[in-house]
């Protein structure tokens, strides 16, 4: 990824954590950056941070709630951007994996944690397609994952919402080569990571800091898959769970999350 068009910009979740490392990394390449969040007073402070951290680029902020959004608020959205020549889409919105039985969280609570975590970027991919793909010159879909989208109890809605998006996304990356479309589209599924909006842990190997996520992702732009790991302590992390028998894997992963959604209720 090397800046070449001027007024290049790119959309993404970026009050925090990995959305903001995207914001900052896309920055030092020269693109401009439209920054999306739920909160305004937060989207501006980052915003003014960013602006004189890259007083070259330009910054934008949308703010729309992404659990909630309709049809009409996503096309309203991509509407103010017709001004702006688009190439890079950052789909990171999303939430920690909640944990709790399926059955005692609230029907609402699933609705929200599905149109966070799947609905809206499906829905808003769908509608800034056609502003990404208007010109012959190349653009990139890329689409935040998680490790934790297979089999993942006490956190049902939410691995089940990351792989959906995984799906979306590398049937779309075939559709686009199958259209002659010049878009790369790209998921990246991700395991732990600190210096995000709800963990502030000590860097390690296995648990990156959110820019270095977000650098490693871009570096995987080009790499002619649809879904890569960027990061490479996670790839490890993958390639051992993919091995992994299903009954040691489930004698891992079992006490892990009631064990989370134990300590979850203990808190309350
Ligand atoms: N961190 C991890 O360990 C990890 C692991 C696997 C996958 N992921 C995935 O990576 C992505 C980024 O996560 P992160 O850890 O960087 O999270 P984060 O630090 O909490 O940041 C999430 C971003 O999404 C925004 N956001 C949250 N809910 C929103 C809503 N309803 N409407 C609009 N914007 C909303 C947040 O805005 P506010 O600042 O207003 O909250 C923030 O900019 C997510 O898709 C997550 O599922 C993270």
């Amino acid at each position: 990824m090397s800046p070449a068009v001027p007024l290049r910009y790119d959309f993404i979740s970026a009050s925090d954590g990995i959305g903001l490392g995207f914001a900052q990394e896309l920055a030092q390449l020269g693109f401009n950056v439209v920054l999306h969040g739920r909160n305004p007073t937060k989207l501006e402070k980052v915003k003014g941070r960013l602006q004189q951290e890259y007083p070259n680029v330009s910054f934008r902020c949308a703010v729309v709630d992404a659990s909630s959004t309709s049809h009409k608020q996503i096309d309203k959205l991509v509407a103010k951007l017709q001004d702006l020549h688009l190439t890079v889409l950052v789909n990171n919105v999303g939430s920690v994996a909640k944990t709790s039985p399926l059955e005692l969280l609230a029907a609402e609570e699933i609705d929200s944690a599905i149109n966070l975590n799947a609905r809206f970027p499906t829905q808003f991919t769908r509608a800034l397609l056609p502003k990404l793909t208007q010109s012959k010159a190349p653009s990139l879909i890329m689409t935040i994952g998680s490790l934790a989208d297979f089999m993942v109890p006490y956190a049902v809605t939410y691995g089940g919402s990351k792989a959906f998006n995984m799906a979306w996304s590398s049937s779309l990356a075939l559709e686009m080569k199958a259209e002659g479309k010049n878009v790369e589209v790209l998921a990246i599924p991700v395991g732990k990571v600190t210096e995000v909006g709800h963990s502030k842990d000590p860097i390690t190997f296995f648990t990156p800091g959110a820019r270095t996520v977000a650098r490693a992702a871009l570096q995987r732009v080009g790499c002619g898959k649809a879904v890569v790991v960027g990061y490479v302590g996670h790839a490890m992390q993958k390639f051992i769970l993919d091995i992994l028998p299903a009954s040691v894997f489930a004698s891992v992963v079992v006490p892990r999350m009631k064990g989370l959604w134990e300590e979850e209720q203990r808190k309350r």
